[in-house]
């Protein structure tokens, strides 16, 4: 199948299948598949009067991958933010509707936003290791939720550098600065700063754009594994990658009020090789529109 990768003119959906994509479906038999780890619900995010990404339904799968995909501004960024309450951070922006995860609305008034931080990580495009060792970069979060002793703390560095595949090439030079590695090298500290907490899910936003390609496949390449332990979300750009890589894909697109809303949400395999939308396939094969 040959997928072209680059999409990035925003695409403007008439009105009439604008509505038409409200109904966004996943086979039974798809949804039977797994637990659900997040259940987005209605969602809609704004950044002062304007509605970044409107009534979002997608029930992401536990110990799955599942790919956020489309046109740039279409929301996927938003969406992931939203998920670990980093919306928040921008003023003037809210949240509407339900993020369920395992049950609990994080989106609900007076939940505590860092211990959802400490459930849900994140990882973002550029890798952006502290000024800090490597040690200190991976030890950095489990000291501010208070660990402290230094044989807790080299078990879970070792055990995060494990775990993102990172150990054997800096083992031997712990104290030296994180910022002295590799971009692909740098991606995968910060992948095990966010494992050191313990997360239950992890977010990664176009998370090997900045990487060359074999630096990629790493991370593809981990990201099978961590899903054994941890839900994945990640955006890509990429249809390779994301048929590459994910179990499930959601299409979003924006409509004509510029809003972001899911097309289609299924089984990867299902998504690139039989979608139910038009849409959904012009995106995937390139045909854009
Ligand atoms: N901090 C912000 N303040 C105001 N508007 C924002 C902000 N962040 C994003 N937006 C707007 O929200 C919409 C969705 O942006 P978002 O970054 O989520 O899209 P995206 O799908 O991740 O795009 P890309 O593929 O280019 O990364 C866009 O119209 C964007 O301009
Ligand atoms: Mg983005």
């Amino acid at each position: 199948m040959n997928i072209t990768p680059t999409l990035s003119q925003p695409f403007v959906l008439p009105r009439a299948s604008a509505r038409s994509i409200e109904d966004a479906v996943e086979t039974e038999a798809e949804r039977a598949i797994r637990p659900v780890k997040l259940d987005i619900r209605n969602l809609s995010v704004f950044y002062g009067k304007f509605r970044a990404i409107a009534d979002i339904n997608i029930s992401i799968p536990a110990h799955q991958v599942t790919a956020i995909i489309g046109p740039s501004g279409c929301g996927k960024s938003t969406l992931l933010r939203a998920i670990n309450r980093m919306t928040d951070l921008t003023p003037g922006s809210h949240a509407e509707g339900e993020i369920l995860l395992d049950g609990e609305n994080i989106l609900a008034s007076g939940i505590d936003v860092v211990q959802i931080r400490q459930r849900v990580g994140m990882v973002f495009q550029r890798p952006n290791p502290f000024p800090k060792s490597i040690y200190d970069n991976v030890a950095y979060g489990p000291r501010l939720y208070g660990i402290h002793r230094r044989t807790e703390l080299d078990e879970i560095v070792e055990h995060s550098l494990q775990r993102s595949a990172l150990w054997d090439e800096v083992k031997e030079k712990l104290n030296q600065s994180g910022m002295a590695l590799s971009g692909g090298q740098q991606q995968r500290l910060c992948i095990a700063r966010a494992l050191a907490v313990e997360p239950a899910v992890i977010l990664m936003d176009e998370p090997a754009s900045a990487l060359d390609p074999i630096a990629t496949l790493k991370i593809e390449d981990l990201m099978q594994h961590l899903k054994e332990e941890y839900t994945i979300v990640i955006v890509t750009h990429n249809m390779q990658q994301a048929a590459r890589v994910s179990d499930y894909t959601a299409f979003l697109m924006i409509d004509d009020e510029r809003a972001g809303r899911l097309v289609e949400f299924g089984t990867t395999n299902r998504i690139f090789t039989r979608p139910e939308k038009k849409q959904t396939e012009d995106y995937v094969t390139g045909r854009f529109g």
